[in-house]
C-alpha cells in the first residue's frame, strides 16, 4: 500500500477481519445494544486492539485502524 494512504482506513477489510476473526464470543449486537460499554472513538480503539489477545490474532495498527473504522461506521457513529 501507498505510504500516502496508510492512514485511510480500508472499511470493506475492516469488516472482513471482523467477520474472520471476531464472532466466537459475540456476534455483532454486542456494538448496537442499548446499554453497550464504548462511549467514544478512543474506547473503541482500545476495546478492538484488547479484544485482540483473546481472538488470538495479531493485528497491525492499520489493520486495528480499518477494523475501528468499519465498526464506527456501521455501528457507533462517533464523531471524529
Ligand atoms: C475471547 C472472547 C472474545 C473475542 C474472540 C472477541 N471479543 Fe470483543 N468482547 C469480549 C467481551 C467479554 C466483551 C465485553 C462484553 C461486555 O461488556 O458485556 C467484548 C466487547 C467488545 C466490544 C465493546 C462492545 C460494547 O459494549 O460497545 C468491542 C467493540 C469488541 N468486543 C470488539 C471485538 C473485536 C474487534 C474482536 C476481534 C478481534 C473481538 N471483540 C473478539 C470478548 C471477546
Amino acid at each position: 500500500m501507498l505510504s500516502s494512504m496508510a492512514a485511510q482506513a480500508d472499511v470493506a477489510h475492516g469488516k472482513a477481519l471482523v467477520e474472520k476473526s471476531c464472532t466466537a464470543c459475540h456476534t455483532s449486537t454486542v456494538y448496537s445494544r442499548s446499554d453497550r460499554r464504548i462511549k467514544n472513538l478512543i474506547g473503541l480503539q482500545r476495546q478492538v486492539s484488547g479484544c485482540t489477545r483473546p481472538a488470538k490474532v495479531s493485528w497491525n495498527k492499520q489493520d486495528i485502524t480499518d477494523v475501528v473504522e468499519y465498526l464506527n461506521k456501521e455501528f457507533y457513529h462517533f464523531k471524529k
